[in-house]
This record gives structure tokens, C-alpha cells and sequence, in this order.
């Protein structure tokens, strides 16, 4: 077989056959296959796409290319929640201590920042000293005791999706369902829980940005999961805005430390009480109701953030942001964005906004770039909201005054000020199961 017969195949329209998509993933892991065919390759499945068939094989060899890790060692039931990428989406930070604390083991592999979205373990990695690559045998260790850990994909976990992931995130083939499904799913079928709710994002700030596609690629790894005997459920939630008020990872935390403690914003509050109650509900521990009074439960004892303050703790980080996160990194400089016009915030293009935090360092531009943790934005503003020419909108937070410029324009350009008030949207749009 030769892979450039197989990029061929794809790119004239035709379904690769099992053995086709092994001996490419196989290759392009090992080496054998050059990152320009693996990019040609996913060119071509970004523009010809790939039937259910095909997209289950793409998975299970993602899957099978490194360690099937085995959790027995963690008593209980074990939930995993997982998102297909967002603007200001810092839901795991908030959504598994809750579950954790609520006695469902959260054995959790989450990724880095990918395109204008931001990533768990860069987030995580904004606490002081705090680890994400332990020790399988202390990762289970710190589940078992404080019921959540949260570490970065290890190098044995689906070697393959790493590969494509980094790859994709350069060569503009990101937002393509076939390769999204079977990233996300080839990595969760690889961690063994019981329980997988996905969180698929639909709107301009997420890679799908129709309810319609969103829906579709819900139904793919829903049905992936299915097929693999996991309990799976997908909520389609909105990211036409961004979630919270903040964008970038220490700033995010932050967000999310306010949010464990009740506070914080309603639409960030509801998308996290969602995915906890499906997580909840699918582990057995009541109706979606009783769900919901744990829930709140939960957070309104302080346990939750009892729970993440361990974990924080567990793994090596400076535990004290919690209380005091002014201890976190925090940017040199800011800038405040003012309303060029009054009117109504009408609506956003989210992924402008990503795009404007990575422009202030808060994101990668290429593979290996150095993030810059206390870069981002707070948006005092958002869609729905009244404001007069020279509100302030947004506050820019960098640690070099030359990038505001840039960031401030993108911002600017990507929101849509009007004299109509925009009709309100739900933020869960549907449930997959
Ligand atoms: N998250 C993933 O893990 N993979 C993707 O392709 C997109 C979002």
C-alpha cells in the first residue's frame, strides 16, 4: 500500500477501507508517513469528509495506537465530560470538582488550547507549580482520595491523535466532523470510564458553527460511544457568545474559583449545572432533578471548592489561589475597548474573540509557542447588553503594550452594535443520547 494512493482515494471522493486508515494512522505514528501527506491527507477528509463506516475506524485506530488504560485501580463509578472546544469554556474546571464531589470519580485527560479555542491543562497550568503529567499510579492515587484529577493527554494516550492534533491546528483542518469525532472519542475510548457527556459547542465560536452540523457530529460520537458499550449523552450548547466574562487562563480560573463559590455569571453557571447533572444522572445517582440539588448543594456548602482546592493541592499547585487569586499570574498592562457607537451589543463573532486573546498571548500561533498565562480579556459588555459610544466593552489584560493594538481592532471588528435588541438564544440548544 502506499499512502499516496490513499490520499488520492480521498481526495477523488471515495471511502477509505479499514485497512487504508490503519496503515495511515500506523505510518503517519511511526514516522513513515511525512507530516505533508498526513496534511494532504486531512485536506482531503476536511473537503470529501467520511461516512460513519470510516470515522469509527479513524477512532478506533486513534484508540489502539497507544495505551488502553486500565482504571480498575479507581473504586466507583467514573464520568468524563468533554468539550469540543470554546471561547472562555473553563467548564471542567468547575464541572468535575462538583462531580467529584458528589462521589463520581473524575479521572480526567483533558488537551491544550487548539486554533482561537483555549484548553484545561493550559488553564490548569496558569496555578503555580501545578502538574499535569503524573505518574499513572499517583493520578489513580489522587482520584481515589480526593475523587478528581485532572492531567494532560500522556505521551502513550492515543499517540495518534497528538500527532494530528498539532497538525491539524496548523494547516487549517481543525474544524472538520469526521477528524473532530474521531479525536475526541479515539482519546475517551482510550481512558476507561463509564460514562462520557459530551459538551458540543455550535455558534461562531465553536469549530461547528451550525446547529445543524453540531447536531450531526453529536450524533457521530454519541453513537461511537454507544458502540463502545459507554454511557453517552451530548448537550449542544450555545457559543454564538463567549462563556463567562472571561477569556485566557489565569484569568479564567479565576472565573471559575468565583463560580465554585457561587458567584460568577448565570450563562457559565447553567452550561456547568448542565453537563454535572447529565454526569450525575447517567452514574446513577438520582433523576435530573434530585441532580440539580446536589448540585447546588454542592456548591453552595463549599465543598466543591473544597474539592478543587485539594486537587489544586494533590497536584503540586499553589492551593492558596483559591482563597487569594491574586496569586495567580497577572498581566502588566491593560487597555479598556470602548463602544465606537450606542446601541445594543446585537451580536459577536466569538471566535474573533479567541482570536483577539491569542493575539495578546494567550494562545499558540504555531506548535511549541510559549503561552503567556495572565494575557486575555474580561468583557465588562456582552451580547444583549445597552451601551453608549464610549462604554467601556472589553479590558484587555497583556504583558506588551505593542499587542493591544491589534487585539483591539479584532475585538472591535468582531462585535456588532446595533439599535435592535437581539432575541435572546437558549444556551442548551439539545440533548443526543
Ligand atoms: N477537541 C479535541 O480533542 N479534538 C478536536 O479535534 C477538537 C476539539
Amino acid at each position: 500500500m502506499r499512502i499516496y494512493d490513499v490520499i488520492k482515494k480521498k481526495r477523488d471522493g471515495f471511502a477509505l477501507s479499514k485497512e487504508e486508515i490503519d496503515f495511515f494512522v500506523d505510518g503517519y505514528v511511526k514516522g513513515e508517513i511525512a507530516d505533508y501527506q498526513a496534511s494532504a491527507l486531512c485536506m482531503a477528509i476536511y473537503f470529501k469528509g467520511m461516512n460513519l463506516e470510516e470515522t469509527t475506524n479513524l477512532t478506533l485506530a486513534i484508540r489502539n495506537s497507544g495505551e488502553i488504560l486500565d482504571f480498575s485501580g479507581v473504586d466507583g463509578i467514573r464520568a468524563d465530560k468533554h468539550s469540543t472546544g470554546g471561547v472562555g469554556d473553563k467548564t471542567s474546571l468547575v464541572v468535575a470538582p462538583i462531580v467529584a464531589s458528589l462521589g463520581v470519580k473524575v479521572a480526567k485527560m483533558s488537551g491544550r488550547g487548539l486554533g482561537h479555542t483555549g484548553g484545561t491543562v493550559d488553564k490548569l497550568e496558569s496555578i503555580p507549580n501545578f502538574n499535569v503529567s503524573l505518574p499513572k499510579a499517583e493520578f489513580i492515587k489522587i482520584v481515589n482520595d480526593i475523587g478528581v484529577c485532572i492531567v494532560g493527554q500522556s505521551a502513550d494516550l492515543a499517540p495518534a491523535d497528538k500527532k494530528l492534533y498539532a497538525l491539524r491546528d496548523v494547516t487549517a483542518t481543525v474544524d472538520s466532523m469526521p477528524l473532530i469525532a474521531s479525536s475526541i472519542m479515539g482519546k475517551k475510548l482510550a481512558a476507561d470510564d463509564d460514562v462520557i457527556v459530551l459538551d458540543v459547542k455550535t455558534g461562531s465560536g465553536s469549530f461547528m458553527k451550525t446547529e445543524e452540523d453540531s447536531v450531526r457530529l453529536a450524533e457521530i460520537m454519541v453513537g461511537i460511544g454507544k458502540n463502545a458499550g459507554k454511557k453517552t449523552v451530548a448537550l449542544i450548547t450555545d457559543m454564538d457568545i463567549p462563556l463567562g466574562r472571561a477569556i485566557g487562563n489565569a484569568l479564567e480560573v479565576k472565573e471559575a474559583i468565583q463560580t465554585l463559590k457561587g458567584q460568577g455569571e448565570e450563562d457559565f453557571k447553567t452550561v456547568c449545572s448542565c453537563l454535572a447533572v447529565e454526569m450525575l444522572y447517567l452514574s446513577g445517582k438520582g433523576d435530573r432533578e434530585y441532580c440539580q440539588k446536589l448540585v447546588s448543594d454542592v456548591i453552595s456548602s463549599g465543598k466543591a471548592l473544597e474539592t478543587f482546592k485539594n486537587m489544586i493541592k494533590a497536584q503540586g499547585g499553589d492551593q492558596r489561589v483559591v482563597e487569594n487569586p491574586d496569586l495567580l499570574p497577572t498581566a502588566k498592562y491593560t487597555r479598556l475597548v470602548k463602544a465606537k457607537s450606542s446601541g445594543y451589543i446585537n451580536k459577536v463573532n466569538t471566535e474573533g474573540y479567541g482570536l483577539s486573546a491569542l493575539t495578546l498571548g494567550a494562545g499558540r500561533n504555531k506548535v511549541g509557542d510559549k503561552i503567556d498565562y495572565s494575557a486575555g480579556i474580561i468583557l465588562n459588555k456582552k451580547t444583549g447588553d445597552y451601551v453608549e459610544q464610549g462604554d467601556v466593552i472589553a479590558t484587555l489584560h497583556a504583558n506588551d503594550t505593542s499587542l493591544f493594538e491589534k487585539a483591539e481592532q479584532i475585538l472591535l471588528s468582531s462585535t456588532t452594535i446595533t439599535e435592535q435588541k437581539p432575541t435572546e438564544r437558549k444556551l442548551i440548544l439539545a440533548r443526543i443520547e
